[in-house]
């Protein structure tokens, strides 16, 4: 059998981490690997490299993905051909490779080009990946405690400067459409104020809490989702603050908040981007691991012939879900979360009037 493997979408801590286990696991079960290089661009380009144990030796705790990735790379309307769909001549190389299956580690836009792969005659296994940990029927994503990680420390770092200033500091963190991100790292960074996608949030509820800090002698933390946006304001208000096309992928929303809140308050306040600093670096002794059981339970659905199926993790459990009912969806935080119930249960500001 002969197996091939990509990772397509932005990258992410743990990626490694998977392809080693997938490959070391089917290795072990006499399977033939090939690493397929850029995500679909590799197979578009005509870009393949063997996997073994020695391709994959020392890779565990390293950062991004060994074969690259690609955020456009769609062989269904490729950005190469002016949007032409291409997936006759992939499907030709693969038949000229001898792929018997693809393993195909990504997110929800990888899962859905992974799916339409299938139909046209290519066994497929998923492997969900995303620091926002917002892909549907997969409770934990590898990546993102390694993101969350990251924002904890940097609202530790931020608020021994707000105390210091009395100041108001605005933390913004990726999660563009799930507010995963922003809900837990803000929790754990002890943050004043999470501001999240799924809720809209009021700027004079979040002014309020500022000035009520002010009162008591203290600053203020908020930790604000990309994705977030102000009740009643449209996105296309950052739109026309960074006069760019697409405001999400320059962070706009804090900077927008920080202007909003600067006359409202006494105190200054300053806007901290995390950016992709939020995704790149080691992943954490939970994500590799998480990465591992991810990477071994798609090798053994390969062996079991269990294509069509997207590893997730539901409880404590590695299991199987149909690709079908994951392509293109998104896992937001819903109303009735435990997280969210704990963030208002300790008095946090969630921007709701
Ligand atoms: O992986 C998802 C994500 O982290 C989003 O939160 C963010 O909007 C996006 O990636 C940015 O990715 P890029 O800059 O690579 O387009």
């Amino acid at each position: 059998m002969h197996v091939g493997v990509l990772t397509g979408g932005g990258d992410c801590p743990g990626l490694n981490a998977v392809i080693r286990a997938v490959t070391l696991a089917l290795l072990a079960d006499g399977v033939r690997v090939t690493g397929i290089e850029r995500g679909f661009l590799g197979l578009v380009e005509r870009r393949v490299r063997p996997l073994d144990a020695a391709a994959v030796a020392g890779i565990l705790a390293e950062g991004g993905t060994i074969l690259g990735t690609h955020n456009q790379a769609n062989p269904f309307a490729w950005f190469g051909a002016g949007g032409a769909d291409v997936s006759a001549d992939t499907m030709a190389y693969v038949r000229e490779l001898g792929l018997d299956a693809l393993v195909a580690i990504g997110g929800d836009g990888t899962m859905s080009i992974a799916h339409r792969f299938e139909r046209l005659g290519l066994p497929v296994v998923g492997v969900p990946k995303t620091i926002d940990n917002d892909i549907a029927h997969n409770e934990r994503s590898f990546g993102f405690d390694s993101a969350v990680a990251v924002v904890a420390e940097a609202l530790d770092r931020l608020a021994t400067t707000a105390r210091s200033h009395g100041r108001v500091m605005i933390a913004e963190t990726m999660g563009r459409y799930a507010g995963w991100i922003a809900l837990e790292g803000g929790l754990a960074g002890g943050a004043d104020v999470i501001l999240i996608p799924e809720q809209p949030f009021s700027v004079e509820a979040v002014a309020a809490r500022c000035r009520a800090n002010e009162q008591a002698g203290g600053h203020t933390l908020i930790c604000i989702a990309e994705g977030a946006a102000a009740r009643g304001e449209a996105m296309t208000v950052m739109r026309t603050i960074e006069s760019s096309p697409d405001p999400i992928r320059l962070g706009g929303v804090g900077h927008w908040l920080q202007q909003r809140l600067q006359p409202l308050v006494a105190s200054e306040v300053r806007t901290t981007l995390l950016g992709h600093v939020q995704r790149g670096g080691t992943p954490t002794a939970f994500d590799r691991v998480l990465a591992t059981r991810f990477g071994v339970a798609a090798a053994q659905l390969v062996q079991q012939r269990r294509f069509g199926h997207m590893v997730a993790l539901q409880g404590s459990a590695c299991t199987a879900v149909p690709i079908a009912d994951v392509a293109d969806r998104n896992r937001r935080v819903p109303p009735d979360d435990e997280l969210w119930r704990a963030a208002q249960a300790i008095g946090v500001c969630l921007g709701e009037v």
